[in-house]
């Protein structure tokens, strides 16, 4: 294949190992400053420029985006996207894990695991949601720290209302999380690469810090994942629309505890912490994936007038319940079901032969107006209520 690695450090550790390993299984690759690129939007079909000139054709896309151009990253990403060019980490992911406030609300909308975590802005708000998420000492964080920089261990109530005024009063956002104490510096870092753990180690704070980043003094040493935590990660990242991803995770009393998915997740400590081979793994699987460009499904569907994608649920007491999709009458109406969630189950292309039960929600393709009609009440109401106004009829 021919890869492209974007990158602003083509000298770093992680990039060489990428390069290297690219280049020892025979593909082509270029590392690629991500900065030089220019996004052209002037002709038919989307383009990308680099240092001035039209880019030749890749295959697949690495994006390495550092913190500081995250803005314009991502744009770069989402054109490459755009031209379906296959990248195992979407715009819209490297995006999201960049913010912890945003990170953190997708994560737990998923059920995933994690420290107790709370968002204010008034002032009046600081001490009740510290008091939400267990009292002092609490843990303080800004929305886009890195490197464990911006990550504040507050030991009482008063220190945590004078940090949090401060940082507001300098218009930076925080997140207020629980600390969760019996980790005692230590974090887990899974290194994800498709849907399997490729490798992971123990991060330990030195001394009495804690926090157990790499850039803060922290060590590292290999570990054998349990299959609770290794799941956890996974699905962490695929969440996240991330395919390469650093998760990391504290060892919490009741398992593991998620803090973030990091994008672009450093390679050195890891591969000398576990003596594997994790930027080959991640060059074979873009390898095996580049047939495979991520699609925007709900931007491509919605082209068509009238047609979209709404979730629909069998209520208990619903007349689809007890019967097959096949004879839901679905199907007549013009709606596909592209997915059946059945609790924390997911079946996808259900058969005409699966049987609907209650609470079943389906993923649909169809015609708005159909759907619309099958739609939970309240939303209905809610979205009448906003309709004060006349609008412009719609257009068929
Ligand atoms: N809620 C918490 N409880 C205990 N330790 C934490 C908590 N949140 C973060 N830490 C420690 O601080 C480190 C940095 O936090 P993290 O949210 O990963 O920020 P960053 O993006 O700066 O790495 C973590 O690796 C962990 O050791
Ligand atoms: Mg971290």
């Amino acid at each position: 294949m021919k890869l492209a690695i974007l990158s602003r450090a083509p000298r770093s550790y992680s990039t060489q190992r990428l390069r290297t390993a690219a280049l020892d299984r025979g593909h082509d690759v270029k590392v690629l400053n991500t900065l030089r690129f220019g996004i052209d939007l002037s002709g038919d079909e989307p383009d990308l420029l680099f240092r001035g000139k039209q880019l030749s054709t890749y295959d697949a896309v690495l994006p390495r985006i550092g913190n500081s151009i995250t803005y314009f990253g991502t744009a770069v990403v989402r054109q490459f996207e755009q031209m379906d060019v296959y990248t195992p980490n979407t715009s819209y992911g490297i995006a999201n894990s960049r913010d912890k406030l945003r990170a953190t609300q997708i994560l737990s909308r998923h059920g995933i695991p994690m420290p107790a975590t709370t968002f204010v802005r008034d002032r009046a708000d600081v001490i009740p949601a510290i008091e939400r998420v267990g009292g002092a000492p609490v843990v303080i964080k800004l929305l886009e720290g890195t490197q464990g920089i911006g990550v504040i261990l507050a030991p009482t109530i008063k220190v945590a209302e004078a940090i949090i005024e401060t940082l507001q009063s300098t218009r930076q956002n925080v997140l207020i999380q629980r600390f969760v104490k019996e980790s005692k510096g230590r974090d887990i870092r899974a290194l994800v690469v498709g849907d399997r753990v490729v490798a992971a180690m123990r991060r330990v704070a030195q001394g009495d810090e804690f926090r157990s980043n790499v850039h803060r003094g922290g060590s590292v040493e290999p570990v054998e994942l349990d299959e609770e935590f290794e799941r956890v990660a996974v699905r962490s990242a695929q969440i996240m629309g991330l395919r390469v991803a650093g998760v990391d995770m504290l060892e919490g009393r009741k398992g593991p505890q998620v803090m973030e998915v990091n994008s672009s997740p450093g390679l050195e400590g890891i591969e000398a912490a576990t003596k594997l081979d994790v930027a080959g793994a991640i060059v074979d699987y873009i390898d095996n994936q580049v047939a495979f460009p991520d699609i925007d499904v709900r931007q491509r569907l919605t082209v068509s007038t009238g047609y979209g994608v709404a979730e629909i649920a069998v209520h208990d007491g619903s007349d689809m319940v007890g019967k097959k999709l096949g004879d839901s009458g679905l199907d007549e109406r013009d709606i596909t079901v592209l997915t059946l969630h059945r609790g924390p189950q997911v079946i996808p292309n259900p058969r005409n032969k699966t049987v609907l039960e209650a609470e079943d929600r389906l993923l649909c393709f169809g015609k708005l107006e159909e759907m619309r009609s099958m739609i939970p009440d309240r939303k209905q109401k809610r979205v009448r209520r906003l309709m004060k106004k006349h609008l412009p009829p719609e257009s068929s």
